[in-house]
């Protein structure tokens, strides 16, 4: 079978014990605490907890689901490349019940899949059973045990020889530190020639027995213990339901049903990277490298001593590679300085460090795409559709790094033959701020010479420099905290009004003795949120014969949860006091300077989405009365898409289009692609779409966002 029969043999296989087959989720995840798609269950999380109904009847799906496991808990880079089976991008295959069939019908089935419909060999088959250690959660899977039991038993095979158990680490998963989570049965298959080796090799990192199926029973939400900060001590609620989750290595499984010519032979290799799989992605890097892959694998422990070891490694690494930069990519994570897309990057440079064992000194990396697109693009559109964008941001990543690495190479030769035994932090530090090595990077050139580098001092270093760069943004800040302001929320005003008669909730002192930080009932200033700033304005103190006691310039205006504190220094009388009536306005001119830069800056990024991709998505702005900023994730604009940009706002500013906004429920907000929304952002259930043209309220102009700020009422006004 090839790579692509065996995933729809499984698809096929689910199908017909009534799975509804669903689309891989983005590697994008959803879920805030993930830095990428780790798992095929995470597109189900909610439904785990209770928090959404499984829309399908009977509440079954399978699906392949794109991967990567590169940070966070579940991490395989450093393995990639010195075996032959770990990957940071590859396919999970999985079967999913939410409260519907348990342990039975999951075993039941695995088995049926792959001893009775593959074909493999029941006696090189072990299933990994949990049993806790002491301390740990929950208590031995005796119904696992003994549905296995059983199979085995039909099978004439010894279930004390073919069940293993397992502690935490290995039978009991976890998404993350916290989620949905449960004891575990694996397959395990033993590749000796063989086959004899009595369970003897499971889970011992041995390549001879491998890791092909999980198969998870989620009982359990992990939640972290109130009061505790530290992300490691949880509590395992049990679940109203109990849910199935499995995942099965495609490409592990392929490399297996190939290397062994359909379980008749197990003398031979058998090596995810010589599949169907992935022999196209080397076939085009021999021939743009002129060098041969030969199948040789490290000795345990080392990085490659031989030249042709490390050849082999170099073509594992940037095979594997290739797919998570390409996939990454097509699905909107761009490399960059910071979370997932600094993880992105990392695993580019790595890839380019390992081009110079195969002699490259100028871009190539980018040139794998085609092929990525090529073999993967039926089952995963988005790869084709996204071609030009991933070999476009790759190229420029890979053109930024080589002028950089070359000298840092030569940087660490030199520090090198002052024969030291470990790496300082001070010149690993040095490495990854001028010339763009990540720690890993030096780590791997530091372990190719049997050397280490101190890490603790690195951090150390990198935290100094985030504190440097901490305290050089600060702003200053007003000085309350949330918890000190023991009043109801304030009530916004100011889409509708610029004056407003208002209570004094509460008057706290500012840092001189003429300033004050002051809570009212209900307020026309917008606080600053969401890039627009806090607005200004002035606050009038009547007194009780309504000649006027006191009036304040109000220089700031930000929030504390629901409650909005207004910065007021005293410019005539005195300070109002607690219960008073005050009338407050705001400075109309410079908020509408700061609405007029709202408006464009959605114009912007719609712009941005026309001109250069629709995943350029806002990293951040700034909405002032003097200009914006607008951050945004993409390779480097080309002063054609600038250009492009520019006249795109343009026409839309002079076409003087209606700006509108109205309230709608998040969940059906959510459902809708064309509405721009922040990931990871918490909305309430109603959100407030901002859209631009369209008809008001009908949510069908051409830029929508969710959004809490001002705006313009027409893209041309100039009020
Ligand atoms: N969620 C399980 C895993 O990723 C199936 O191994």
């Amino acid at each position: 079978m090839t790579g692509a029969e065996i995933r729809q043999s499984f698809l096929d296989f689910f199908r017909e014990k009534q799975h509804a087959i669903v689309p891989s989720s983005p590697l994008m995840p959803d879920a805030p605490n993930l830095l990428f798609t780790n798992a095929g269950m995470n597109q189900f999380v909610p439904i785990f907890l209770g928090q959404q109904k499984p829309p399908w009847k009977p509440p079954r799906v399978a699906d392949t689901q794109k991967c990567i496991r590169a940070g966070g808990k579940h991490n395989d880079l450093e393995d990639v490349g010195l075996d032959t089976y770990h990957h940071t991008f590859f396919e999970m295959l999985g079967n999913w019940s939410f409260g519907d069939y348990f342990k039975k019908e999951a075993i039941e089935w695995a088995w049926e899949l792959v001893v009775e419909h593959w074909r493999l060999p029941p006696q090189r088959l072990y299933a990994t059973v949990y049993k806790p250690g002491p301390g740990e959660p929950s208590e031995f899977d005796q119904e696992a045990y003994d549905h296995w039991e059983r199979l085995f038993r039909e099978a004439d095979l010894d279930p004390s020889i073919h069940i293993v158990n397992g502690n935490k680490k290995d039978n009991f998963w976890m998404m993350g530190d916290t989620g949905p989570c449960g004891p575990c049965s694996e397959l395990h298959v033993d590749l000796t020639p063989d086959g004899d080796t009595r369970g003897t090799l499971v889970n011992k990192d041995d390549p001879r027995c491998i890791e092909i199926w999980n198969l998870v029973f989620i009982q359990f939400n992990a939640q972290s213990v109130a009061g505790i900060a530290d992300p490691g001590v949880v509590e395992y609620v049990p679940l109203a339901q109990r849910h199935v989750d499995t995942g099965l290595g495609l490409e592990r499984t392929t490399a297996i049903i190939q290397g062994t010519k359909n379980f008749s032979e197990f003398s031979g290799t058998v090596s995810n990277y010589e599949t169907d799989i992935f022999r196209p992605i080397f076939d085009e890097l021999e021939e743009l490298s002129g060098k041969k892959y030969q199948s040789t694998l490290p000795k345990h422990g080392t990085a490659g001593e031989s030249d042709q070891e490390k050849i082999d490694i170099a073509f594992r690494v940037i095979a594997d590679h290739i797919r998570t930069l390409s996939f990454a990519i097509a699905d909107g994570i761009i490399p960059s300085n910071e979370g997932r897309g600094y993880v992105l990057r990392r695993v580019l440079r790595r890839a380019v460090r390992y081009g110079r064992t195969l002699g490259f000194h100028e871009p190539f990396f980018f040139k794998l795409v085609d092929v990525v697109a090529k073999t993967m693009g039926d089952v995963f559109p988005e790869v084709r559709a996204k071609q030009k964008t991933m070999q476009e941001t790759i190229r420029r990543e890979e053109e930024a790094f080589n002028r950089t690495l070359d000298k840092g190479i030569e940087l660490f030769e030199r520090e090198l033959a002052q024969e030291r035994l470990t790496i300082s932090a001070a010149f690993a530090f040095r490495l990854y701020d001028e010339q763009g090595f990540p720690l890993d990077l030096t780590e791997l050139m530091a372990r190719e010479r049997d050397l280490t580098v101190d890490v603790a001092g690195f951090e150390k270093l990198m935290e100094e420099q985030r504190d440097r760069a901490r305290k050089a943004q600060k702003k200053e800040a007003i000085g309350v905290e949330a918890e000190n302001l023991r009043v109801a929320p304030t009530k916004f005003l100011g889409y509708d009004f610029v004056e407003t008669e208002s209570v004094i909730e509460t008057v706290l002192p500012g840092q001189k003795s003429t300033e004050f930080n002051i809570v009212l009932d209900r307020t026309p200033c917008y606080a600053e949120m969401g890039g627009q700033v806090g607005d200004h304005g002035l606050l009038h103190v009547p007194g009780h014969d309504r000649t006027e006691v006191g009036k304040l310039h109000v220089t700031d205006t930000q929030k504390r949860g629901d409650v909005f504190i207004h910065r007021a220094a005293l410019a005539e009388g005195r300070a109002p006091e607690p219960g008073e009536a005050v009338r407050i306005s705001i400075d109309v001119d410079r908020r509408r300077a700061i609405e007029r830069h709202h408006t464009v800056t959605h114009l912007l990024h719609w712009a941005l989405h026309q001109i250069v991709a629709a995943d350029a998505t806002q990293k951040g702005s700034y909405v002032g009365p003097e200009k914006l900023t607008f951050d945004f994730s993409s390779a480097a604009l080309t002063p054609q898409q600038k250009r492009g940009v520019e006249k795109l706002v343009n026409e839309k500013i002079v076409q003087n289009d209606p700006v509108s906004w109205t309230e709608v429920p998040y969940a059906e907000a959510k459902k809708r692609s064309d509405i721009q929304q922040f990931f990871g952002e918490k909305y309430g259930d109603l959100v407030r779409v901002v859209q631009i043209g369209g008809d008001a309220k009908a949510l069908n102009g051409y830029s929508m966002e969710l959004c809490g700020g001002t705006h313009v009422r027409t893209t041309g006004s100039t009020d």
